[in-house]
């Protein structure tokens, strides 16, 4: 199923703006930058993969938009605050940021056989990272009028057996996303998208390239994995003016999975 910003909503919701995406590079980062691209915004494609980012900016041009890749690894405050920098410069003004930077654990186990380094590259990247990001943006965003969006996960919701890093940093981002919207109150709306199972290289590596189709069909209500297209469609919604009353929000692209309680009757 394609969306696009444009398509969905009529308009070209982005024109004469500017948007910073973190993780542009892969997945669910990418489609967000060039959905983006497709509302008439240019697009800071930050990630710390510069061969990939590379490609997202060509995707974003293709769309008749203007990209740049900015190398920023969202753990470094330093590549953080100079990559906030280099994106000003070169576009002159910052209205919508989203962080999608995030990585998975290395290893489902439990908590006493994670190594401490380990846990310290998941909180790092994934909220230390989004926190960052968010400190060296804000300041320089479009206010009032600036959106930001968090990217966090279901499992910022549900309980993971083995998955204790990563699922107290999404708990972390939904968190962050509700103080910083009070924080920012008028001026700077702050919303977050909290994907389900989407077909991206992480869900691939989540996985171990298993089919998990019978699986989805029982367990998600829309029966199926998510596509990035359809995650990106929120992010840019909360990001855009026709979500104006809006802020603090943690929204579900998820199929409808932390919907659901499994009983006896499917
Ligand atoms: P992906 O692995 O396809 O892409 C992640 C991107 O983030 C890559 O380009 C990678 O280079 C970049 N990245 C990783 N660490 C970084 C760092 N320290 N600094 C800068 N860039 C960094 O993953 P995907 O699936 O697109 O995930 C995007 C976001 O969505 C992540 O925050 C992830 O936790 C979240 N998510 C993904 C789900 C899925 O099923 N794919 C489900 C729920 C949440």
């Amino acid at each position: 199923m394609e969306q696009s910003a444009s398509t969905l909503f009529g308009a070209r919701l982005f024109e004469d703006k500017v948007a910073l995406v973190t993780g542009a590079a892969s997945g669910i980062g990418r489609e967000i930058a060039t959905a983006f691209a497709e509302g008439g915004a240019g697009v800071a494609v930050t990630d710390r993969n510069a061969d990939r980012g590379g490609e997202t900016v060509r995707a974003v041009e293709d769309r008749g938009a203007e990209g740049l890749f900015v190398k920023m690894d969202v753990a470094d405050a330093e590549e953080v605050e100079a990559g906030v920098r280099q994106a000003l410069d070169a576009f002159g003004r910052l209205d919508c940021v989203v962080t999608s930077a995030g990585i998975e654990q290395p290893h489902t186990l439990p908590l006493d056989r994670l190594e401490t380094d380990e846990m310290d590259r998941v909180v790092d990247t994934n909220l230390k990272g989004t926190w960052l990001t968010l400190k060296y943006a804000l300041p320089r965003i479009a206010r009032p009028g600036g959106t930001v969006c968090l990217v966090s996960s279901l499992w910022g919701t549900l309980g993971g057996a083995g998955l204790s890093a990563y699922t107290a940093t999404k708990g972390g981002v939904d968190a962050l996303t509700r103080s910083l919207a009070v924080e920012q109150g008028p001026d700077v709306r702050v919303n977050c998208v909290s994907p389900g199972a989407i077909q991206t290289p992480m869900l691939e590596r989540f996985s171990g390239g298993a089919d998990m189709g019978a699986f989805y069909e029982a367990n998600v209500p829309l029966g199926r994995a998510g596509n990035p297209r359809e995650v990106a469609a929120a992010v840019v919604w909360l990001c855009s003016d026709a979500a104006s009353y809006v802020t603090g929000q943690v929204l579900a692209a998820d199929g409808g999975i932390t919907s659901k309680m499994p009983s006896a009757n499917g």
